[in-house]
């Protein structure tokens, strides 16, 4: 039986890892339909208030989502980042087998405010790209991108290179060594126009990372703000005591 009422288990519960084990068994994959409300509270003799709590528990974890009028449905699957290894975008679609692409908002060389001056280690005013992607994977958008790079540093970037990878660039063309990076990572959620880009709802969670990248010398290469879909992305860490 899916559901005990004389369980110490509160029954939303029951009921939230009942549907997340067929999830996770694979007998309800990406894109099917969960039955309704109405439906597991007749079959369960439950209310459908406590189906509604399973639900929205996983809802709210992004393993289902709702679409107005037609149901709730299974979630793609979340893509498990790393954080350990200092890697490209494009380098990681490539090793999950998905197809990496960019579709490109902007590309224009700006003077640096001092924020952005401060970070990359150049002077107020000097010369920087600003580039806006949208970070596609198998043509799922996946994440907004904005990148700072000196101009005087990274010669020669054009938004054809953009629209590929700018790390293959840098260490292919240009022969630098990107060393290290820190990461900075908060909950966030989607603007207006952020969720329109991603084809998300507004208010979308997301996940908000700041990268400070650097070259073998020390030397900041680049500056760059994502954010990232928080239903398609989990962060993984591994850690020693
Ligand atoms: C990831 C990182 C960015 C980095 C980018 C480079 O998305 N979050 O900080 O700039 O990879 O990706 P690519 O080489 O595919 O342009």
């Amino acid at each position: 039986m899916i559901i005990n009422k004389n369980s110490p288990l509160p029954i939303y519960y029951q009921l939230e890892s009942h549907i997340k084990g067929l999830i996770e068994q694979g007998a309800l994959s990406p894109g099917d339909t969960i039955p309704s409300e109405r439906e597991y509270a007749e079959t369960y003799q439950i209310s459908r208030m406590t189906v509604r709590q399973a639900i929205n528990s996983l809802v709210n974890e992004g393993l289902l989502y709702r679409k107005k009028g037609s149901g709730t449905f299974v979630s793609e699957r979340k893509i498990e980042q790393p954080l350990q290894g200092l890697t490209s975008f494009t380098e990681d679609m490539k090793k999950r087998g998905m197809s990496p692409s960019s579709s490109l908002l902007q590309f224009e060389v700006v003077p640096a405010t001092s924020f952005i001056a401060n970070q990359l280690g150049i002077r107020d005013g000097d010369s920087v790209y600003e580039i806006k992607r949208i970070r596609l994977a198998d043509n799922v958008p996946m994440a907004l991108e904005t990148n700072y790079l000196s101009e005087s540093l990274v010669k020669g970037l054009s938004e054809e290179i953009v629209q590929a990878s700018i790390y293959s660039y840098i260490e292919e063309n240009l022969g630098f060594q990107i060393t290290r990076a820190d990461q900075l990572i908060e909950a966030t959620k989607a603007s207006k126009e952020e969720a329109k880009l991603l084809q998300i709802p507004k208010d979308h969670p997301m996940l908000f990372i700041q990268r400070n990248t650097y070259l073998s010398d020390g030397t900041p290469l680049e500056l760059v703000f994502s954010r990232y879909r928080g239903d398609r992305y989990k962060f993984f860490v591994e850690m020693e005591r």
